[in-house]
């Protein structure tokens, strides 16, 4: 049977408007905002990235991660599936602001509770501002297990970057650990104290390799470590010559320093944490973890044949082999290995090399955000390690920060003043008469889990103040990493920062806006923020064991101003009451 279709009659003039909006449609620049959705399942799996078999975490198969790619204004939506049978875990988005969303910032803890094993959650944010950002796991020592990815924002269309090159290249450097993040943690929280030790492979963009001859005859047997396993065939970047790379550099170790070089080539910085750098030429780069960098890197040098791209522990004293990359000329092979010698990198402990870099990295020319002149508070801290009932710690102004059961910013937003401590942790040590490099004899610290509350809009300058740590003439360098915000860096310096004359040499011109800075050893490290993100966000070292034994803070500002908050981050501590009244 044929159903007779009749076209409707429309009157003429409400046709020709239907096609003054299509063409409309086609006509306009398509500036709109886009959604970018990912799937996400997180899971362990046996990987070989150094050639070393061991479980680690992987998201659709994968670690590194899949990469975030979007636009600046674009809608990121992560739906995250947990199959890691028998453990938690919270992603956070490492550079994102999260204005509007503070409860997608991804942290245990502060913004959210674990997500269950078997259930899916979702993170939804903009990512509004262009530049190289990162995402990793932030529970527990997740992270080090392999759970992190790039995440990288273009400008938006007509907008052109201050700079140009012919493609575009992400890179995650990382440090990997043979025993797992549960027999690293364990270690650290036992009495004795057993530290994590230095790692034993560094990783370019998952992979390296472990010399398996240092391992015993059985577990070669076993098959535990084999060198031809494709798994641990370094990685490469292929290149073709006379073009210009922007390589972007990240580092998410769990402990390690790193010093990148590119064997003959020099580069330039251009961008660091999604900021544009006043453009400066190295011969190899210092990155700490939590940092990212922009680097410009022309293939200009000779084409027959192919380079090491090296990476290596500064800092502390390298116990780790270099790592290894093959900067590959198209069309030699990708896996022809070079037969020169690698780069062996900077002087691990040239603290001057290290503070010269750092003090180096500038706010671009036309891209200066100015920081406020002054500010209203000042908040020191001092580094230290210290101990508690004979258990080691590290802490801030000597206390040790733990994380409470129920997240601040539901606690916060519930009024619950019964679920974290609410004195006030301390502004300051006691920087008249501590000499920062003697080794702490404070064997009776304290561990709290209480914040610092700012008011909101207000200017906060931070002094990172670094010490001795439980070991003689020994100082750490810690990389700090603030949630929520930019910081203007200040200033860098050596010993002890002298509040009358160190801030008359702030750098108030021009100083680069970042979201991870290294605090040297021995030194202090200046920081200037806006209070102006409605949220609770975490101030940590980015050293996972750090961070773990309590090397950070908490922020609160303008909690009042946060919206609903959404049930899917509940279901810990007493927010189980929220959902299951
Ligand atoms: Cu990339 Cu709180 O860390
Ligand atoms: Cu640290």
């Amino acid at each position: 049977m044929i159903i007779p279709f009749h076209y409707p009659r429309l009157p003429l003039g409400f046709l020709l408007l239907i096609t003054l909006f299509l063409v409309s449609l086609l006509t306009l620049p398509t500036v709109e905002a886009r959604i970018r959705h990912y799937k996400w399942e997180v899971k362990y799996e046996y990987k070989s990235q150094d050639c070393y078999k061991k479980l680690v975490i992987t998201i659709n198969g994968k670690t590194p991660g899949p990469s975030i790619i979007a636009q600046q204004g674009d809608t990121v939506v992560v739906e995250l599936k947990n199959s890691l049978l028998t453990e938690n875990v919270a992603i956070h988005w490492h550079g994102i602001r999260q204005i509007g969303t503070p409860w997608s910032d991804g942290t245990e803890g502060v913004t959210q509770c674990p997500i269950l094993p078997g259930e899916t959650h979702t993170y939804k944010y903009v990512v509004d501002k262009p530049g190289t950002y990162l995402y990793h796991a932030h529970y527990g020592m997740q992270r080090a297990a392999g759970l992190y990815g790039s995440i990288r924002v273009s400008v938006p269309d007509g907008v052109a970057v201050p700079f140009s090159y012919d493609y575009d290249r992400s890179i995650i450097l990382t440090d990997l650990y043979h025993n797992s993040t549960y027999e690293q943690a364990t270690g650290l929280s036992s009495k004795p104290f057993v530290w994590v030790g230095e790692p034993q492979s560094l990783l370019i963009q998952g992979r390296g390799r472990y010399n398996c001859s240092l391992l015993s005859s059985s577990s070669l047997e076993a098959g535990l470590c084999n060198t031809t396993n494709p798994e641990c065939s370094p990685y490469f970047i292929t290149v073709v010559p006379g073009k210009t790379y922007r390589l972007r550099i990240s580092s998410l170790t769990s402990l390690s320093a790193l010093n990148f070089e590119i064997e003959g080539h020099n580069m330039t910085v251009v961008e660091t944490d999604g900021h544009y750098v006043e453009p400066f030429v190295i011969k190899n780069l210092n990155i700490y973890s939590g940092e990212t960098y922009s680097v410009l890197v022309k293939a200009d040098q000779d084409s027959s044949r192919n380079y090491w791209a090296a990476v290596n522990v500064i800092s502390r004293k390298p116990q780790t082999p270099t790592g290894l990359a093959i900067f590959n000329y198209y069309p030699n092979h990708p896996r022809r290995s070079p037969t020169t010698t690698p780069p062996t990198g900077s002087l691990w402990n040239d603290s001057d090399y290290l503070l010269a870099q750092s003090l180096a990295i500038k706010a671009r020319q036309g891209y200066i955000e100015p920081p406020p002149l002054t500010s209203d508070r000042v908040i020191t801290f001092l580094n230290t390690q210290n101990q508690i009932d004979g258990y080691r710690k590290w802490a801030v102004n000597n206390v040790s920060f733990t994380l409470p059961n129920t997240p601040y910013l539901i606690a916060l937003k519930q009024n619950w003043t019964h679920v974290f401590d609410q004195s006030s942790p301390p502004e300051n040590y006691d920087s008249a008469n501590y000499d920062i490099y003697s080794t702490p004899k404070n064997f009776n610290a304290t561990s709290s889990n209480a914040i610092y509350r700012l008011k909101f809009n207000s200017t906060v300058d931070v002094i990172l103040q670094n010490g001795n740590t439980m070991i003689d003439n020994n100082s750490e360098t810690h990389p700090w990493h603030l949630h929520g915000h930019d910081f203007w860096v200040l200033s860098y310096g050596k010993g002890k920062f002298d509040s009358v004359n160190d801030p008359k040499k702030y750098n108030l011109v021009n100083p680069i806006k970042k979201n991870t800075v290294p605090l040297h050893s021995y030194g202090w490290t200046a920081l200037r923020f806006r209070a102006n993100n409605p949220g609770v966000w975490a101030f940590h070292c980015h050293i996972e064991p750090h961070f773990y034994m309590g090397m950070g803070v908490v922020f609160e500002e303008g909690v009042e101003k946060v919206g609903k908050l959404p049930t899917s981050i509940m279901g810990c501590g007493e927010t189980k009451s929220l959902i299951r009244p």
